[in-house]
């Protein structure tokens, strides 16, 4: 807070405050306790700072979210991108003086060597990682209406789904276990290879799709896959859908997990929409969860990079892609995931809604900034109005990681909500009744608690 300003908002939240923050916020005003705690990167603070905005302003890094009529945030920072060093050496046996002597020819010989002695022992090092991609040259066999290729086999007439490019998935086994398998056609090659590289390095967290194995014959490549129950669209379209453990904000949380591990290490998905957010087999004791998966669009950053070109090409759903993605300029980030994710968190909260309307103009209207989340129960869901603003906004610096939205209070239990009050009403009471702390809280008040707290207590 600074005296400063017109706007004498407070901002309280359960984390520390960032050190360039400081001269925005008064260290008086921290609150409460410490964990959750973030990693944030240090930013050297501007000059003197008017106001939280001008914070913003300079600090890319930050996100702030508002959270109910109170208006208290978290401020959170982006996730430093790793940092990973890999060197290969190489020792030959030649002494100096031998290689004096040596003529162009032999020296020519002996570098073509060292060149295919290089090539061999990447193509090993590839081959010991890729041990879950197996290759194989075995021709379909057909039985039972059953094919087989290598250690694949499915059913053609079982199919759960089909995508782009005359992508098919279907039901199958492998090794004795239920699993999905999408077919890729030649032309999508490239999107299968990338996915898989993608799965491989990322699959190992409970809302990530889990994959299994690659095999192609002569036509086509096919993946085997987690086998899951069903898409985001059937558990918010279908009536009957048994949706057993999963509420709607835990369906969105496991999302978010999925694709906060995704972001972590620096992989954007690029194609985050409900077809491509499925949801598990009921395990053991009947629960399910979310898993994110179709990682054909996916992008790895390079190293230390935050942002990656549009050369790379304009991928996702149309409707369903961040406006900075089909804008001239400027570079995209993981933000376009966010984006995405919070289209679809609208989505599930409203039971189907878009912001941007009806199909057809939805992309139209992404670009023009014309959204209406009017159809949120207020009542259902009081913090989804800021955060669902916050995640959608035309800005995408100004859009929270997924890290942050993690925490965010929409998905707090009742016991730490109340922790949090409890926190926050055990510091203000020592504040002096005229202090600007306490004004301003009660600034708030009537929208906080409309008029008389006592009817709106359940
Ligand atoms: N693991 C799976 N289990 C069950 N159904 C799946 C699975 N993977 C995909 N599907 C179904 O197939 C559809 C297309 O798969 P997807 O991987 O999204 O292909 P594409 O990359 O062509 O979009 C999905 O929307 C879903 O209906
Ligand atoms: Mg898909």
């Amino acid at each position: 807070m600074n005296d400063d300003t017109e706007d004498k908002d407070i901002f309280i939240g359960h984390y520390e405050i960032p050190d360039y923050a400081n001269r925005a916020f008064s260290p008086l005003l921290q609150i409460g306790s410490t964990y959750d705690n973030v990693p944030h990167k240090p930013v050297i603070p501007k000059p003197n700072p008017r106001t939280i905005h001008d914070c913003l302003a300079y600090d890319t890094n930050t996100t702030m979210l508002y959270y109910c009529r109170a208006k208290y945030s978290l401020l959170l920072p982006f996730m430093k991108p790793k940092e990973t060093l890999s060197s290969v050496s190489v020792q030959t046996e030649d002494t100096p003086e031998r290689s004096l002597y040596l003529s162009w020819f032999p020296a020519l010989l002996l570098f073509l060597l060292f060149g295919i002695l290089v090539s061999l022992v990447i193509f090993f090092y590839l081959q010991a990682r890729n041990s879950r991609v197996s290759i194989s040259s075995s021709y379909l066999t057909v039985s039972d209406n059953h094919i087989q290729v290598g250690k694949i086999s499915f059913n053609p007439c079982d199919i759960l789904g089909h995508g782009c490019y005359g992508t098919f998935v279907y039901r199958g086994t492998f090794e004795n276990r239920n699993v999905a398998v999408k077919r890729v056609l030649p032309e999508c090659f490239n999107f299968a290879n990338r996915e898989v590289d993608m799965l491989r390095e990322s699959d190992e967290h409970p809302n990530v799709i889990r994959y299994f194995c690659m095999e192609q014959d002569k036509q086509f490549h096919y993946i085997a896959l987690e086998l899951c129950a069903a898409t985001l669209c059937d558990y918010v379209e279908d009536e009957n859908f048994k949706r057993n453990n999963l509420d709607p904000l835990s369906l969105l949380q496991q999302a978010a997990s999925g694709l906060a591990h995704l972001h972590s290490l620096d992989i954007v998905h690029r194609d985050i929409k409900p077809h491509n957010v499925l949801i598990s087999m009921p395990g053991p004791s009947g629960e399910v969860k979310a898993l994110i998966s179709d990682f054909g669009m996916c992008k790895k950053l390079a190293n230390g990079r935050i942002s990656f070109s549009k050369r790379s090409g304009t991928t996702g759903t149309e409707g369903w892609i961040a406006p900075e993605m089909l804008q001239g300029g400027e570079r995209t980030t993981c933000a376009v995931d966010t984006f995405s994710l919070g289209l679809v968190f609208y989505y599930v909260l409203t039971g189907g809604k878009h912001p941007f309307g009806d199909p057809v103009r939805r992309q139209g209207n992404i670009l023009n900034q014309e959204y209406c989340l009017d159809d949120l129960d207020e009542k259902k869901f009081p913090e989804a109005y800021y955060l669902i603003e916050r995640m959608i906004t035309h800005n995408a610096l100004e859009r929270p990681p997924v890290v942050a939205i993690l925490k965010h209070p929409i998905f707090w239990s009742r016991e730490k909500i109340l922790g949090f009050f409890q926190d926050t009403s055990d510091r203000i009471e020592k504040e002096p009744i005229d202090s600007i702390i306490i004004k301003t809280l009660e600034k708030y008040a009537y929208s906080v608690v409309e008029g008389d707290w006592r009817e709106h207590i359940t």
